[in-house]
Parts: structure tokens; C-alpha cells; sequence
């Protein structure tokens, strides 16, 4: 048995939960919106050959089957309760909220500005600075104005100068609260769901057009970073890179090369083209993948309401690696699991801690960790029935609980910031 470790966090360490603005504010308009009216009901009837394999399916059948379960709609009402979230982020004991402003709110329409959605987040950050709470914030987390979409999208290079544009204005009329920014969510995700696998708007099936947005998003990473660097030095820029840890399952010449080849793709296609222009690396970590031969072969002895394959652990080994080629401070800018009935989530952040002891143990410049999610919200696709929230949401009344291992979590957090 290996021993536990016993390296400290770090005093600055930044401890935090995250959201983004689709998946919980409600009454937002976007290309996302007028997708899931479109689609809600072939979602809902596709459910059962969708999930219907997954354990759990008797308890989220209901609420998968249901139309309703795939428009965002109020969301978790986060836009009207967002202090009160806020409060919920203090009992928890952290110091750090990663959130998203929402594109489609303030620019409504091509060269329309909403002042009043502005001061809106400008109330959002003002109440995390008066908590203590440190602000980490995305612009781009797979939303993108309705008319912004119409033109194309991230699919043309041209319309770059759009989002640089509303980029460079929000700056000057929130830069005084803004600090670490997420350029882009997820870029292959993004580029990948919408572009490869047709699963997500626009439900395009077309590999060239998969790797022209996504170069294209590499693209707008490093000129929106480059533009942020100019306007200030406050500024710390990252994507946030959705980085698996990708390991041989034997020593065999193929499975060895094609798990090498499935890493650089998965982490330095993309790393590689961003990393210098930015401050820390970003890191969304939910799995790892082990290889035999050319396939994928996870051991999916324990597997999350998604059904995906839970190996908190190896967060240690993505960490090491992360450090090892690019040298840069790192924050992981999500982690966590759907677990509706809470049964895994002690075990998982458990798990976690200890792996990021072990990569502090080995010199990793960790500086924070970031939790997904702070609320129970809407899951892109699947809708809400996937429950991600350290809080629980009941949607009928927007009622928030804590979930048990929320409690635990912010007892351990105090201790941990000492
Ligand atoms: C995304 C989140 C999403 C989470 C869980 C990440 O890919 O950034 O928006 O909810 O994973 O699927």
C-alpha cells in the first residue's frame, strides 16, 4: 500500500466550483436556444437507444424521456440567484468561481450592445469581490450569438474579428474585475460534437470543417490572448484544455505507438499551438483512457451516471506529464462526475486530493482546482437529468440543498486552507 501523502497545499492555492452561463442563468437566446427547441423531441425519443444501456436507466428514464429535459429554459435561475450562489461558493469555503459571460447576452444582435447585461456581470463580479472570491472566467463555452452562427461561426476565419471585437469592449467595461481568463472552453470538444460527430449545433458531419474550426479556435485563442496581453498585465490567460491521460495497457510496439499517437491528439495538437500564449494551463480532467493495440479499453470497473469510466487517481500521471512537457503553472479548471444520488463523489474528490498531493509531491506547479459543478444544471445534449452539482437543484421550486459530499468537501477545504 502506498502511503498517503502529507505535502501541504499551497497558500495561495485556489479552491474553487464551476458553471457556465447556458447551463444555468435561464432566458438566455443563442445558437444553443434555438437548437434545443428545434430538437427537444427527436432528444427525447431517442433517449431509451441513447441511455437505455447505461445501469441507471430505470431512475433518469423519466426525466430522459421527457422533451422538456433538453431545453435549457430557466436553467437553475443562476441569472436572478446568482448572489445567493455566491453564498452558497463562501459556505463551501472557497476562494475561486469559474463562470462563463455569456456572448449572446451583450451582443444580442451584430453591432448591438446591452449595457444593462453588462452591468449585470458587472454585479456578478463586484459580489464575488466583496466574498473574497476570485473570479476565473470563460468567454467562449460552446455558445455563440445567433447571428454570429447565421455567418458561420468559428467555421470562417473572417469572422475572428467579431468575437476579438466584443472581447476588446468587454475588457474596457469590466476589465477593473477581471483577472484569469478562459479564452476558449474545450476547443476540440466543441469542434468535435458539432462539427465531426453531428451531435451538437450545428450537427455538422464534416472532418475538414471539425479541424478548420478547430484550428480556428486555436487561432482565436492565441489573438484574443495576445489582444488581453496588450491591454494589461493583470491579465492570465488560458484555454481550458479537456486533457485525458492516456496509457499503454501492454508493452506491446502498437499499443504503445498508438497510445502515443492518441495522446499527442488528444493534449499537444492543441497545447502545442496555444501554449505560449498562455500564463497556466487550463485543465478540464474527468478520464483516462488505457489502450490495447489501436482500441481504447477502459477497465470500467466503477463508471459515473454517464457511464464513464471512473479513474480519479490518475489526474497524477495527466498532472506530471502536463508539467513535464509544457512547464507552465497549472489549474485545473474542471473535475467532477454525475452522481444524482451522491454515491460516488466523496470517493471521487478523495481520490483527487490525494492525486494532486502526489503531483505537488513531484514538483507540478499546481494552483488550483476547480470544481464541476458548484449547481446541478443543463448537460448540453443530454439535458438535466446528468447531476453534476456539488448543490443540488430541485427545478420545480429552484430550491438548492447541499449535497453530503459538498458538506464533507467544504469541511476539508477549511482544513486545507489552514
Ligand atoms: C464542459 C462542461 C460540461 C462538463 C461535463 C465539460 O466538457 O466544459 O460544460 O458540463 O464537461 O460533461
Amino acid at each position: 500500500m502506498p502511503t498517503r501523502p502529507t505535502i501541504a497545499f499551497p497558500k495561495n492555492f485556489l479552491w474553487g466550483a464551476a458553471t457556465s452561463a447556458h447551463q444555468v442563468e435561464g432566458g438566455l437566446n443563442n445558437q444553443w436556444t434555438v437548437w434545443e427547441l428545434e430538437n427537444a423531441k427527436a432528444l427525447a425519443t431517442q433517449a431509451p437507444y441513447q441511455f437505455g444501456d447505461l445501469p441507471n436507466w430505470s431512475e433518469i428514464r423519466h426525466e430522459a424521456r421527457m422533451p422538456e429535459n433538453y431545453v435549457s429554459g430557466k436553467a437553475v435561475d443562476h441569472y436572478r440567484l446568482y448572489q445567493h450562489d455566491i453564498a452558497l461558493l463562501k459556505k463551501l469555503h472557497l476562494n475561486t468561481y469559474r463562470c462563463s459571460i455569456e456572448w449572446s447576452s451583450i451582443q444580442p444582435e451584430e453591432g448591438v450592445w446591452n449595457a444593462s447585461e453588462v452591468e449585470h456581470y458587472r454585479g456578478v463580479l463586484t459580489e464575488l469581490k466583496k466574498q473574497g472570491i476570485v473570479p476565473v472566467v470563460t468567454l467562449f463555452h460552446f455558445t455563440l450569438p445567433v447571428w454570429f452562427a447565421k455567418m458561420g461561426g468559428f467555421e470562417k476565419r473572417s469572422n475572428n474579428r467579431h468575437f476579438l471585437e466584443y472581447v476588446d469592449r468587454l475588457t474596457d467595461e469590466l476589465g477593473d474585475l477581471l483577472g484569469m481568463i478562459i479564452t476558449i472552453n474545450e476547443p476540440e470538444v466543441y469542434a468535435a460534437m458539432s462539427y465531426l460527430e453531428a451531435r451538437w449545433p450545428p450537427q455538422q458531419h464534416n472532418r475538414l470543417l471539425a479541424l478548420r474550426v478547430l484550428n480556428n479556435l486555436i487561432r482565436v485563442h492565441n489573438q484574443t490572448a495576445a489582444l488581453l496581453h496588450k491591454k494589461s498585465p493583470q491579465y492570465e490567460v488560458s484555454v481550458a484544455k479537456n486533457s485525458v491521460w492516456v496509457h499503454p495497457g501492454d508493452d506491446a510496439w502498437l499499443t504503445i505507438r498508438s497510445a502515443g499517437f492518441m495522446q499527442y491528439l488528444q493534449d499537444d495538437y492543441v497545447l502545442k499551438r496555444v501554449v505560449k500564449t498562455c500564463d497556466f494551463i487550463g485543465v478540464n480532467y474527468y478520464f483516462s483512457d488505457r489502450v490495447y493495440g489501436y482500441r481504447k479499453h477502459n477497465p470500467n470497473q466503477r463508471l459515473s451516471d454517464l457511464g464513464w469510466d471512473m479513474q480519479p487517481g490518475d489526474l497524477e500521471h495527466a498532472l506530471v506529464r502536463l508539467h513535464e512537457k509544457y512547464k507552465k503553472p497549472i489549474l485545473i479548471t474542471e473535475n467532477g462526475l454525475a452522481d444524482a444520488d451522491d454515491s460516488d463523489r466523496k470517493w471521487w474528490i478523495m481520490q483527487t486530493i490525494v492525486a494532486m498531493q502526489r503531483a505537488l509531491e513531484k514538483d507540478v506547479h499546481l494552483i488550483g482546482y476547480i470544481h464541476w459543478s458548484l449547481l446541478d444544471n443543463f448537460e448540453w445534449d443530454k439535458g438535466f437529468w446528468p447531476k453534476f452539482g456539488l448543490v443540488e437543484v430541485d427545478r420545480r421550486n429552484m430550491k438548492r440543498a447541499m449535497r453530503p459530499s459538498a458538506i464533507w468537501f467544504g469541511k476539508v477545504i477549511r482544513r486545507l486552507r489552514g
